[in-house]
């Protein structure tokens, strides 16, 4: 018994000690049931606890039903508790491989992120935010706010409705400047676009279904339809975005990233656009237009969405994640009013909606112009980036053409150098960049290509960065 007693970690109380060595001992059928446990002067003794502490473990198991007390005759191991094998730490005897259901994405590859990416000299990877442009102080304060007399309930209730004053901010001081004009009810706040790609495809996706991918494109998106047992259809890409003319009749979803193509950066172009649309009435179906980071344009205007031409049949996904940060985990969708219905319904059994705090803080610090300042201050340094980076690139891939967006540039390597070689080489000199294959539905095209993001490293650093990473590549080519 004592053992038992030694082994429950000592950072418990002591009374809560001896409820736990109780109750291993009635589990593992030390004690059984019906028998009568030694007295609470006994067990104090050995233990080495005061009676009291005894007491008051042996009270709380009689409440929890463990033990029984009999007036006068003592207290007993209680027939129902006992069990006769007690769970092992390592899931005993349950077959997990039977219980499981695997996500069915064979064959498609998984983004990777390198742990404490930022201890390494040259991070010119994607997919996270610059952490110093995060307006720590700002945000704060709006995160006070919502916490204030007028903001608690819009906080801290279980709100089954979005956040309406997020919901206003968006269709005031983002979409239009998408070409976007709705009302409340085309617009529901997710977390993240990932969750909306996951809500959209258990919503409208059916078994067998072809939804069309870019190809290249966003890996995560393939791994979401195809769970849902989505045929996917990869249609290339190319220097005016992706080839419209290679949809197939069959048809159901189109998924595309027009702004800023992903991986390529590639702009949709406006004849492309409305291909789309008349394709999509024509041979009916549904396209989603994935906008994740369209205000990221350094020369000109973003196109305007092309969920402005057809509210309709375009739904439209907007994140913050490249925006503000991957970490706030908001994106929305904007789409006709049946449809939010929908997917509002699947997201209510899930996780019933996004953090109430977190809505009303982004909404009072998108009313304040906090978000806009701060989206200008980033927007503005990653323009330099991006016309240092094109520029150290151009010295040795001349003909190149890198689009004016986004976070990363789509490089094609020269003949010789292959992707999964340059991004180990490169690690190894402290370089980080992300290999082509994870982009491509067939990978062996991808390992001609690598993307090199520049959202979060130093600007200072990326130029030596790319200038190192050129020499990486040189020397792949052997
Ligand atoms: C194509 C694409 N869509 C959406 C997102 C944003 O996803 P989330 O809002 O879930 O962070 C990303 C981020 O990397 C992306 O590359």
């Amino acid at each position: 018994m004592s053992e038992v007693f030694d082994g429950v970690p000592s950072v418990f109380p002591l009374h809560v000690r001896v409820r736990t060595m109780v109750e291993q001992l009635i589990f593992t059928g030390s004690w059984r049931a019906g028998e009568r446990i030694p007295s609470s002067r006994m067990l104090a003794e050995q233990l080495g606890v005061s009676r009291m502490t005894v007491q008051t473990a042996i009270d709380e198991l009689i409440a929890g039903g463990y033990l029984r007390s009999a007036p006068r005759s003592g207290v007993f191991v209680n027939t129902h508790a006992t069990v006769a094998d007690a769970p092992t730490e390592s899931g005993g005897d349950v077959d997990w491989a039977r219980w499981i259901r695997q996500p069915v994405t064979p064959g498609i590859p998984h983004l990777q992120r390198v742990p404490e990416w930022w201890t390494y000299p040259y991070p010119l990877i994607t997919g996270q935010h610059d952490a110093r442009f995060f307006p720590d102080r700002q945000w704060l304060s709006a995160v006070r706010k919502s916490l204030g007399d007028d903001h608690r309930h819009a906080s801290l209730d279980d709100n089954l409705i979005d956040d309406m004053l997020l919901i206003d901010e968006l269709r005031r001081s983002l979409l239009p400047s998408r070409g976007i004009f709705v009302e409340r009810e085309n617009v529901l706040i997710t977390l993240g676009a990932q969750e909306a790609l996951a809500l959209l495809a258990d919503t409208l996706v059916r078994r067998g279904d072809h939804v069309v991918v870019e190809d290249p494109g966003y890996v995560d998106a393939r791994h979401v339809f195809a769970a849902r047992g989505a045929e996917l259809v990869p249609v290339p890409v190319d220097d005016q975005g992706l080839r419209v003319d290679d949809l197939t009749r069959e048809t159901s979803l189109c998924y595309t990233t027009p702004s800023h193509q992903h991986p390529s950066n590639v702009t949709l172009s406006p004849d492309r656009r409305l291909d789309l649309i008349r394709r999509a009435r024509d041979d009916d179906f549904l396209v989603i237009e994935d906008d994740y980071d369209s205000e990221l344009c350094y020369r000109g205007r973003p196109t305007p969405a092309i969920a402005s031409h057809d509210p309709h049949r375009v739904i439209y996904l907007g994140s913050m994640s490249k925006l503000l940060a991957p970490g706030i985990r908001v994106g929305f969708v904007v789409a006709d009013p049946s449809l939010i219905r929908a997917l509002a319904w699947r997201r209510r059994y899930v996780h019933r909606q996004v953090p109430g705090v977190t809505q009303r803080a982004l909404a009072l610090f998108m009313r304040d112009g906090s978000f806009t300042r701060s989206l200008h201050a980033y927007r503005r340094e990653l323009a330099v980036r991006w016309e240092v980076a094109t520029g150290t690139l151009h010295t040795r891939f001349p003909d190149q053409v890198f689009p004016p967006g986004g976070t990363a540039l789509w490089l094609r390597l020269p003949d010789g150098a292959t992707s999964d070689h340059v991004v180990t080489a490169a690690r190894e000199r402290g370089i980080l960049i992300d290999p082509g294959e994870l982009y491509f539905a067939d990978a062996a095209t991808g390992s001609g290509f690598v993307r090199v993001g520049f959202s979060c490293i130093d600007t200072e650093r990326v130029r030596p960065g790319l200038l190192a990473l050129l020499e990486v590549i040189e020397e792949c080519r052997g």
